[in-house]
């Protein structure tokens, strides 16, 4: 393994990507986040102390140095929010241990107006976490978003906002909406302007030096596989890429695609939002793991719907995402239960699939083959050897190697950062 290694979420979020990425960032040189926004949570607990992150990368903490990438899409109100809270509590950010791409774009109050106006009439809405992240990646695409290196010019800047806000005003007006006023939104740009362009820098260049130094870089996810734009349960996604490539696109360090990749997996499963969920235990069985496992948002505080591994959900996220070995989270979740189901497939109109159908019509006729394995009904809470293991733990996680293919090489059994068992340390 290298000096490069990506961390990115096998399910639907919440794997626990933050306590594996804050126990690497100790091993990096330099932490960088590559896609998503202020929708990503990030609760992590160093020494003692809780902290909640939303955009700024986990490595700071550990005075390591961040980059946000291009591919990050960032609301300047929650940056400097975020950057307040951070330095309050004791962990200074300031632009001496943290570069934000010139490229990356804004996520402004019309986004999210634009956002809720989208959810309200949809007759299935998503759950999005409400923040705007959608509609600001469309005017990425769209290409009238604003971008960091905008703020710097305020003559190219006004007509650009004028531009952006003429786009949604005609859709708010059509819907009755109020609508948004440019120079608001400019003189509101205008007075942050000071305090983020000092971040902004050329990430790719910024990157490429740090890789040129033989420096460790750790690229830290946001999101998972199965809420990836392309390959996620669409349309109950996000509206980015959570793949291992996007390290190299939402960074600008193509060199990233070398890195060796985590997927990170719950030893179960959690889904936060509407949309597809294979595995979805209602009733009791949900409720002891959503309990076991405080499966609560981090970010909007919703409730998570929980359920069993699906291996076949796990296969095609590993394929998908670039995976090379896997961490599974939250082991000791599943430790009173007599027996654990795995999903390894499905029956879909009599017929066996190893994989999940991409229609809707067909998800919704697919049921759940599962494998029974027996549960270990002991504690793992805090286990950091493999042989500390119960046999049947040990078992349910060979099983898991052998059906995905893919090795195991960490596995997290409490929230604390040293309740690990390092079975492979991916920096080399
Ligand atoms: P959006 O990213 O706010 O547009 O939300 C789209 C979907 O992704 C919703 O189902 C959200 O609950 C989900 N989502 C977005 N970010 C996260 C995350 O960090 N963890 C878990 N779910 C997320």
């Amino acid at each position: 393994m290298g000096n490069k290694v990506i961390v990115i979420g096998m399910q639907w979020g919440d794997e626990g990507k933050g306590k594996i990425v804050d126990v690497l960032s100790q091993h990096a040189d330099r932490v960088v986040r590559f896609n998503g926004g202020h929708n990503a949570g990030h609760t992590l607990v160093v020494n003692g102390q809780k902290w909640k992150l939303a955009l700024l990368p986990c490595g700071l903490l550990h005075g390591k140095p961040g980059v946000i990438g291009n591919g990050v899409v960032i609301d300047p109100h929650a940056l400097l929010a975020e950057i307040d809270r951070i330095t309050a509590q004791g962990c200074v950010v300031s632009p001496a241990n943290l570069g934000i791409s010139a490229n990356a774009v804004l996520v402004l109050p019309v986004h999210r107006a634009v956002e809720a106006a989208d959810e309200a009439r949809r007759a299935q809405p998503i759950g999005t976490t409400g923040r705007g992240i959608g509609p600001a990646l469309e005017d990425k695409v769209g290409r009238r978003a604003i971008r960091i290196a905008d703020l710097a010019e305020p003559d190219t800047l006004s007509m650009k906002v004028d531009e952006l806000v003429a786009h949604h005003n005609a859709r708010l007006r059509g819907l009755g909406l109020p609508e948004f006023d440019p120079a608001v939104l400019l003189a509101d740009l205008l007075a942050l302007a000071p305090r983020i362009l000092p971040y902004a820098t050329s990430s790719w260049q910024q990157l490429d030096a740090a890789d040129q130094r033989g420096e460790r870089i750790l690229f830290e996810g946001a999101q998972a596989m199965l809420l990836d734009v392309d390959h996620g349960t669409y349309p109950f996604v996000t509206s980015s890429n959570a793949a291992a490539g996007q390290a190299a696109i939402g960074s600008g360090l193509g060199a990233a695609s070398s890195a060796h990749v985590l997927g990170i997996s719950k030893a179960y499963a959690t889904r936060v939002g509407a949309g597809p969920f294979p595995t979805e235990l209602a009733g009791e069985q949900g409720d002891l793991l959503r309990q076991r496992g405080a499966e609560y948002g981090t970010n909007t505080g919703r409730p998570r719907r929980c359920g069993w591994l699906d291996i076949a959900l796990l296969r095609q996220s590993i394929k998908t995402g670039g995976a090379h070995s896997l961490v599974l989270t939250k082991l000791d979740v599943l430790d009173t239960l007599a027996e654990i189901r795995i999903c390894t497939g499905y029956r879909i109109h009599g017929e066996i699939s190893d994989a999940y159908p991409g229609s809707a019509a067909a998800q919704a006729q697919a049921e759940p083959v599962y494998e029974v394995v027996p549960g270990w009904q002991q504690s793992t809470m805090g286990i950091r050897s493999w042989d500390a293991l119960p046999v049947a733990a040990q078992n349910y996680i060979r099983r898991i190697e052998t059906l995905t293919a893919t090795p195991v090489s960490m596995i997290s059994t409490s929230p604390e950062r040293d309740d690990m068992i390092v079975l492979a340390q991916p920096f080399g």
